[in-house]
């Protein structure tokens, strides 16, 4: 019968049986999926895995540190960090378009993940041992979702920014083919995994550059990062996190309004709160959270965050209106 603990003990069986002696390599994104398959390989093949985190920029406050520190205190997985920050930024410079900022984080991600691979996989080489493993965090809906069947579980990377190139040099490694969701956090708490990923909330691939309407840059970046961090922290504060689905806080970046701060006028940016309750993104109600936690994260936004001056409630359901704004 299902439990966590019998899932890890089946499934190293089954990587080991599959892996051999060989070396492989897998894609941390900062999300629960990835996170939890590379700790499960972790667990049965030890330091024949490499983990792979591209740090692009567009993460949110904390959550490369949950990675790098966190993940790695945790698992004792080895792993390669690319600090990729400048390159999403130079691509980024002036793009204001939604879909074309979707496409080039895309590529770029390909590109940075690409030349980590590449790096890795020479190393390995140098020492007589090819890397023929790629890790996915696959999840049974992800394979659903692609009509089924072998060969197409490859869905999720195409929407997700972790998405890879079609001629796979690797044989795929997905220990998490079978579960579903809620089944991939029982078995990452198994694994010993911290609370701050196994129960995180869905985070877009793209990130951050997608809750900046406008142009994405450094001082943008900054100000959404910190109204976002306050807004979680109260949630969490206020024992809310399981009400909502996510909570997306949103920076309308090219929009400023006039306010009033001690005696003087100020001239900033909206931040919108976009807190919505559903069972699986494809539809949204806005979720109706206590107004003295509104007026909390409120009071808090434009004291603590330098170029905010307004904070505004997103209550549209989706449809019309999608999760993300962009
Ligand atoms: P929308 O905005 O379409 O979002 O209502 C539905 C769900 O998908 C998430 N989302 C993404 N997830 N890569 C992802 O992995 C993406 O490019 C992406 N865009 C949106 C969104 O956060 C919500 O949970």
């Amino acid at each position: 019968d299902w439990t966590a603990d019998n899932i890890v003990e089946e499934q190293v069986e089954i990587i080991r049986a599959q892996v051999g002696t060989g070396k492989a390599i897998c894609g941390l994104s900062g999300g629960v999926d990835s996170a939890v398959a590379a700790a499960l390989v972790q667990k049965a093949i030890g330091d024949q895995l490499t983990c792979v985190f591209v740090n692009h920029g567009l993460l949110r406050e904390g959550e490369a540190e949950q990675v790098e520190k966190d993940f790695v205190a945790s698992t004792g997985a080895k792993l390669y960090i690319a600090d990729e920050r400048e390159r999403f930024l130079t691509a980024l410079d002036g793009v204001t378009d939604p879909e074309t900022k979707r496409k080039i984080i895309g590529r770029e991600f390909i590109r940075a993940f690409e030349a980590a691979e590449a790096a890795i996989v020479a190393e390995a080489a140098s020492e007589g041992e090819p890397v023929k493993f790629l890790v996915q965090g696959t999840l049974y809906p992800d394979i659903v979702e692609s009509g089924g069947g072998e060969g197409t579980s490859n869905i999720k990377s195409h929407h997700n920014v972790g998405g890879l190139p079609e001629d796979l040099q690797f044989e795929l490694v997905e220990p998490l083919r079978a579960l579903f969701k809620d089944e991939v956090r029982a078995v990452g708490r198994e694994l010993g995994l911290p609370e701050e990923i196994v129960n995180r909330q869905p985070f877009p691939g793209p990130g951050l550059g997608i809750r900046i309407i406008g142009a994405v840059n450094e001082e943008r970046l900054s100000i959404l990062r910190k109204a976002d961090a306050i807004a979680r922290a109260e949630l969490t504060a206020a024992g809310l996190d399981n009400e909502v689905w996510q909570m997306p806080v949103v920076l309308l970046a090219d929009v400023r309004s006039v306010g009033v701060q001690g005696d003087h006028r100020t001239y900033g940016h909206p931040i919108v709160l976009r807190p919505v309750s559903s069972e699986d993104a494809m539809t949204a109600d806005w979720s109706h959270l206590p107004y003295d936690l509104l007026s909390r994260i409120s009071n808090r936004i434009t004291n603590e965050v330098d170029g905010v001056n307004r904070v505004v409630l997103d209550v549209t359901s989706k449809p019309p209106a999608t999760i993300e704004w962009e």
